[in-house]
């Protein structure tokens, strides 16, 4: 039985030597955020030092052929095994812990239920999944997409990052897809991460359990017109995207306001990008999320007509294209109320994307979210505290021994 409590010293102690372990790993000395994006040096290096803990701890680690990696305590073919874990990637100049908090917690985690003289009944896993953020490639969650086969491995292999690189060649092979054998061998899966609201702030609780994650994609927008002048173009002569592309901008606010749904427009590639020259083509992304898929699918409707009106009055194209779509995702039940019970936590739900998202429709599968004093998540202002990060920790180790029994 575990009985390691917040208020002990030696926990601490190791979170913040493997915390301080990696995290000058890809940070940014200008912003303090983080540029850690999938298969590059970065993360690279954080996979090695996935290996390094997994070697301390003798849990041989397998590749899964789409660039996941799994680390097993007890026999990988057994079956009926619990597995734990999240990635290491990060948006653009994103925050510490989103994603690496729940690698080093699941390796504490497995310390304490050793140091515990807990001996679990199935295999237990330790995982980190590849390019979950998107944030190189496009497509999120774009490993356990494909382990689920919920994404076609022909298409991720040759998604391409911004430098023209394929999904495939930074891989260093084909990615292998869908991979039922393994799926078919987990019995439940748990993903500790980092709150990114201020759920559990307003709760007062440093742990929660899921219940839920808003249904939620991302849509490039191609909005077209006519480069030119922009000293002798009359205002009036005109065809220019950039002014349908601000449009959307707040076209998309105020839908989502309208809505209690959230819009972003935070990415944008302008054509030729000059000062001095009307734009001939802009391409903004649009990623919105809503509580109910029917709240979802009218948001993005009322933008699209909203900005095909637009263009046309300002003499430009527009297309829409869906680059991503997450279906509304409900926790097994069942799992979060056991797990809410076990810790005393708060059951609630969150706007973000999460591999356990896709997992969910697969395996069993839960989530801790550990509290975030700010709320803030996606910039270098995310944060957590020590003793939260611990009982994190502490609460996941519960939750593994109770799961592996
Ligand atoms: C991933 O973090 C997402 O929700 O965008
Ligand atoms: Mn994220
Ligand atoms: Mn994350
Ligand atoms: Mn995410």
């Amino acid at each position: 039985m575990l009985t390691h409590t917040v208020e002990e010293g030696p926990l601490f102690n190791r979170f913040r030597q493997l915390w301080d372990e990696i995290a000058p790993i890809g940070r940014d000395e200008h912003s303090g955020g983080y540029l850690r994006y999938a298969l590059t040096e970065p993360e690279l290096r954080l996979r090695e030092w996935f290996r390094k803990q997994a070697d301390a701890r003798d849990m041989p680690v397998a590749e899964d052929g789409n660039g996941n990696l799994f680390a097993w305590w007890g026999d990988p073919e057994a079956g009926n095994a619990v597995l734990t874990g999240s990635h290491f990637d990060s948006v653009p100049h994103g925050g510490a812990y989103d994603g690496p908090l729940g690698i080093v917690s699941a390796w504490l985690a497995v310390d304490e239920l050793r140091a515990a003289g807990v001996s679990p009944a199935r295999p237990l896993a330790v995982g980190a999944f590849v390019e979950e953020e998107g944030a190189r490639f496009g497509v999120p969650c774009l490993g356990s997409r494909l382990l689920t086969g919920q994404l076609d491995a022909a298409r991720a292999g040759a998604l391409r990052d911004a430098a023209g690189v394929s999904f495939a060649e930074a891989l260093g092979a084909r990615p292998a897809g869908a991979d039922p054998a393994l799926l078919g061998r987990i019995a439940a899966f748990v993903e500790l991460h980092v709150e990114q609201g201020r759920a559990l702030v307003d709760q007062t609780a440093p742990v929660a359990v899921a219940s839920a994650i808003w249904p939620h994609g991302r849509w490039r927008l191609d909005f077209t017109g006519e480069g030119n002048h922009a000293g002798t173009t009359r205002m009036a002569d005109r065809r220019d995207p950039m002014l349908t592309y601000a449009f959307t901008v707040l076209a998309a606010n105020k839908e989502a306001r309208l809505r209690d749904a959230h819009a972003t427009v935070a990415r944008v590639a302008v054509e030729p990008n000059a000062t001095n020259a009307i734009p001939s083509r802009v391409t903004g992304w649009l990623d919105a999320r809503a509580a109910e898929p029917e709240t979802l699918a009218e948001l993005v409707e009322a933008v699209r007509a909203k900005v095909v009106e637009r263009a046309r009055r300002d003499g430009t194209r527009v297309t829409l294209t869906e680059e991503s779509a997450t279906p509304l995702v409900a926790f097994d039940g069942g799992l979060a109320d056991r797990l809410a019970r076990l810790l005393d936590a708060p059951v609630l739900p969150t706007g973000a994307g999460h591999d356990a998202g896709v997992l969910a429709a697969h395996v069993p599968t839960a989530m801790l979210f550990v509290r975030n004093p700010t709320g803030v998540s996606h910039s270098p202002a995310e944060s957590a505290t020590d003793a939260d990060c611990v009982a994190g920790v502490t609460a996941l180790a519960k939750v593994l021994e109770e799961l592996t029994r």
